[in-house]
């Protein structure tokens, strides 16, 4: 099966949260099943810089207000294609923002502009390669299927929608249909109207043929209100169509520097000094994170105390809003067994999953998660809200989870300080049984966390997918 594969950020080239990693792994994980997958991404200035002497393979005199090219490039073994506008993408700053965080206005016409490309490509092919599907990642996809239909090759092409984080919308002001493109007689509850808004996710969720996203677990929550940030409705309506695909890791990129649980005893006593933290029984826990409400930081600081009190330590990485930043800032400097860094550092991030005993996911809800994913691969027992993805990998060190020799974490729930602070004493207890704890490292270590069968569950869904021949 042929898919183009459209998205907004790709590792190893750009990067702020895990849609990256899996639009990254994606097209490796899926040769072995068949797939020819190409990737499309915007031509930001990291990607530009690391493509040098590309080939332009399309070009447009004015696409969405300049000129702009689709160069041909590599991922891996994989094709790369990236959209070349300047206007739209080369200035200093963040992938969807300035320097101080604020969205970029243009939003809306920088992302338009790469789904209108995708949907060419869907429509038109390019170098004589036609892809059958679109797979379109997050609302700045979102428009793909929309335009696809626009242009008449809906019928040829298929789409589907990929839910990675339902929080960001994609949302813009309705006097902006025009040059955006839109149809506007989809302006209704049935297509891309929300709330009087245009919403970009709204209309892949509308056009596209089938739906999916990171979990199972997550699949089911949001067609409720809780987690279905308004969309709920519109998602159980088209529940036949709605899938959940667990995501995988790298099992190259990922892979402890040891073979048995008793091989981390070095990485962790080298964290620790990195930290200046002292020698504490308790476990060493660790984070790795973007700093955001979805990531239960608030309800982390207040529980923190029952993990110190008995021993145990915390080391995070993590950037994001000020205010936790600053908190936990803050925290470090009154707590001696807490070390806290500020930044992003994928090389730091690995040290910490292999020096740590335990890494921590209290998400208020999360889609699919790679951390504790991370951390079933090194033995680094997560302890993780039962929510989304983190419910359906986490094997939870209840009573009969433990007699049964099958735990690999700790899972809590609701999201409260109480709650938390009670999986954490738990996990104390956990690590004072010796036998117990090593029990749950190897069952951590041998679990699946690759893409074998995601993969398989991709192709499964493109070859059902597929339209025309
Ligand atoms: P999300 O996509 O919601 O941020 P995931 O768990 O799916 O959550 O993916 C986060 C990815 O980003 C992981 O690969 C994680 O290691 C990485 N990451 C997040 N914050 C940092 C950081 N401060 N430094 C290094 N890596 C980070
Ligand atoms: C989102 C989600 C996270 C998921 C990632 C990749 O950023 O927050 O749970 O793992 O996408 O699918």
């Amino acid at each position: 099966t042929r898919v183009l594969s459209v998205a907004s950020e790709c590792v190893p080239l750009v990067k702020t949260g895990g849609l990256a990693d899996v639009v990254g792994a994606l097209p490796h994980a899926l040769v072995g099943a068949g797939v020819d997958m190409r990737v499309l991404i915007p031509g930001y200035p990291a990607v530009m810089d690391a493509l040098k002497r590309a080939k332009a393979v399309k070009t447009f005199a004015d696409h969405f207000g300049g000129p702009a090219r689709v160069l041909r490039g590599k991922l891996g073994e994989a094709v790369l294609y990236v959209l070349d506008a300047p206007h739209l993408y080369d200035r200093p700053g963040g992938i969807y923002g300035d320097a101080e965080g604020r969205d970029w206005p243009d939003n809306p016409e920088r992302f338009a502009a790469l789904s209108s490309v995708a949907a060419l490509i869907g429509a038109e092919g390019i170098e004589g390669w036609s892809p059958q599907i679109l797979h379109c990642h997050d609302w700045q996809a979102g428009l793909a299927p929309l335009y696809l239909r626009a242009l008449g090759a809906g019928d040829r092409v298929a789409s589907l929608m990929t839910i990675h984080n339902i929080a960001f919308q994609g949302m813009t002001p309705p006097d902006r249909i025009a040059s955006l493109g839109l149809p506007p007689e989809g302006f209704t509850q049935d297509g891309y109207e929300f709330w009087d808004q245009v919403s970009a996710l709204k209309a892949g969720l509308s056009y596209a043929d089938r739906i999916s996203t990171v979990s199972p677990t997550y699949a089911g929550e949001l067609m409720t209100p809780e987690f279905g940030m308004g969309l709920d409705g519109l998602l159980r309506a088209r529940q036949a169509d709605l899938t959940g695909i667990l995501n995988g890791i790298d099992l190259d990129l990922w892979t402890p520097p040891y073979k048995s649980p008793r091989g981390k005893a070095k990485y962790r006593a080298a964290l620790r000094e990195e930290f200046g933290l002292p020698d504490w029984p308790g476990p060493l826990c660790v984070m790795v994170t973007r700093m955001t409400e979805q990531k239960g930081l608030d309800v982390l600081l207040q529980a923190l105390p029952a993990l110190l009190d008995r021993g145990g330590q915390l080391v995070l990485l993590g950037t994001g809003a000020r205010a936790f930043e600053e908190a936990f800032r803050a925290y470090a400097r009154d707590h001696a067994g807490v070390a806290v860094t500020i930044g992003y550092d994928e090389q730091l991030a690995r040290r910490m999953i292999a020096g740590g005993d335990a890494i921590l996911v209290p998400s208020r809800f999360e889609p699919c998660g790679l951390t504790q994913l991370y951390g079933l691969r090194y033995g680094t027992i997560p302890l993780v809200a039962r929510t989304g993805g983190l419910a359906d990998t986490v094997i939870d060190a209840s009573p009969a989870g433990v007699a049964a020799g099958a735990a690999t974490g700790v899972q809590f729930h609701p999201v409260t300080a109480q709650a938390l602070a009670q999986a954490l004493m738990k996990l104390v207890k956990l690590h004072q049984e010796p036998d117990t704890w090593s029990r749950m490292m190897r069952n951590a270590m041998a679990a699946k966390v690759g893409w074998d069968q995601s993969a398989a569950a991709y192709a499964a869904l493109y070859e059902e997918m597929v339209k025309t021949e």
